[in-house]
């Protein structure tokens, strides 16, 4: 089946532009938004939508939040860039707050969640040669298959996605890659002595929400304990509250040794992210060695602040872990020969469509968007259900109406 969409004019409009004038690098959706509160948005034509990609997870705390709406604008207002050559009244207090509530010694605030990738990277390897004592350029970092971290040529040279590197190389060596949750394959990686990290996402995110079994992390950080790796855990997608905990490794009271946040740390309104570690690791990098311009500019340090509160103060993990549950459970209920998989963490969750149409998944999608509900498919069949966390009951009652109508007509 294809779902017929009627695109307005007014929506034709800006699909050409984009189409005209913008690289072709994405395939969105047909549908153009203008407005977003909390879990909804709105497009050109006033069409009203439950968000339920949240921006990849960036949009946790709901669109515009008033209070990081206030915090961005009051801040705008005073001082918004300094550069890392001068100090700013802001990322100090920020950095004071972000360790202490994440229990790290130090932060490297950063922009975007590859810049955070490659952060701790980089600190991984200078650590491997500065305190590990590994043979110069001899650093290994064990990545897992189907990963995803970012865009960037060295990101993607541990890829295992043939369209993400395809025409892109010669790639950086250094990287060793295993399968995903396969103990036994880390444990035999773990026997090389220049390993000196081991990348991980606690969930796969782009991959389809791929949840690994109970205790793996926690197994996996104890083995890189012993072999005297580090654990550098991305949750820049899984974290902040996504997975019904403050980060996806407290599932399994995992306390990485280097931990990357991104997206929501902003609620959506810009880039940042942060790179957190203790000394040991941290001060391995000097004056010089590392940086960027925009990191730890004044508005991103006083926005990232009110993020965090907004998490707690609205007790965005508890709701998560309730509603994501609740989510699953009408899920599986309807009991659709179509989905042949629903599974995830929170809010953070994915269904798996089986069906002898290869579009089934893109269409379905259409199918929400005519119904009201946006959400978009990867590597093809999965479909992420990922809404903002403020999300109440009778709002996924009424997001499971969509999915459901939207199933019927397969
Ligand atoms: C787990 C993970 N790491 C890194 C990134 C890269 O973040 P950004 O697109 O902000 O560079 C993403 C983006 O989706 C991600 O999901």
């Amino acid at each position: 089946m294809h779902a017929v969409s009627s695109l307005s004019g007014n929506t034709r409009h800006y699909l050409d532009l984009e189409e005209k004038y913008g690289a072709h690098n994405y395939h969105p959706l047909p549908v153009v938004l203008k407005k977003g509160r909390g879990v909804f948005v709105w497009d050109v034509d006033d069409r009203r939508y439950y968000d339920f990609l949240s921006g990849y997870s960036a949009i946790n705390q709901g669109h515009c939040h008033p209070r990081i709406m206030e915090a961005f604008l009051h801040q705008a207002q005073d001082l918004t860039l300094t550069s890392r050559a001068f100090h700013n009244n802001k990322l100090g207090e920020f950095a004071e707050f972000i360790t202490k509530f994440f229990g790290y010694d130090k932060v490297l605030p950063m922009n975007t969640g590859v810049e955070a990738v490659e952060t701790g990277l980089k600190l991984a390897r200078r650590w491997g040669y500065q305190v590990k004592g590994v043979p110069a350029d001899k650093a290994k970092i064990i990545v897992c298959s189907n990963n995803f971290h970012g865009r960037t040529i060295n990101v993607i040279s541990f890829s295992t996605d043939s369209d993400s590197r395809r025409d892109f190389g010669p790639f950086n060596p250094g990287y060793e890659v295993i399968p995903y949750n396969d103990i036994p394959a880390l444990q035999a990686a773990l026997c090389d002595p220049n390993v000196v990290a081991f990348l991980v996402e606690p969930i796969q995110g782009e991959a389809g929400v791929v949840v690994p079994n109970d205790g793996y992390l926690s197994t996996a950080a104890a083995m890189c304990r012993e072999a005297n790796v580090l654990l550098m855990a991305d949750e820049i997608q899984t974290g902040l509250s996504r997975t019904g905990k403050m980060l996806a490794c407290d599932h399994e009271n995992v306390r990485p040794d280097i931990l990357m946040l991104g997206k929501a740390l902003s609620g959506g309104t810009m880039p940042v992210s942060a790179v957190l570690a203790d000394d040991e690791i941290m001060l391995t990098i000097k004056p010089g060695d590392h940086g960027s311009t925009y990191g730890g500019n004044p508005l991103a340090c006083a926005v990232a602040m009110t993020a965090l509160h907004v998490l707690v103060d609205e007790k965005m993990s508890e709701n998560s872990a309730l509603q994501g549950a609740y989510l699953r459970e009408k899920l599986t209920a309807l009991n659709h020969p179509a989905i042949s998989i629903v599974r995830g963490k929170g809010l953070f969750n994915a269904i798996v469509i089986e069906h002898p149409n290869k579009e089934a998944a893109w269409d379905m999608c259409m199918e929400m968007k005519e119904n009201g509900l946006l959400a978009k498919p990867t590597h093809g069949d999965r479909i992420r259900f990922a809404p903002p966390l403020l999300i109440s009951r009778e709002q996924i009652n009424e997001c499971i109406d969509i999915i459901s109508t939207s199933l019927a007509k397969f």
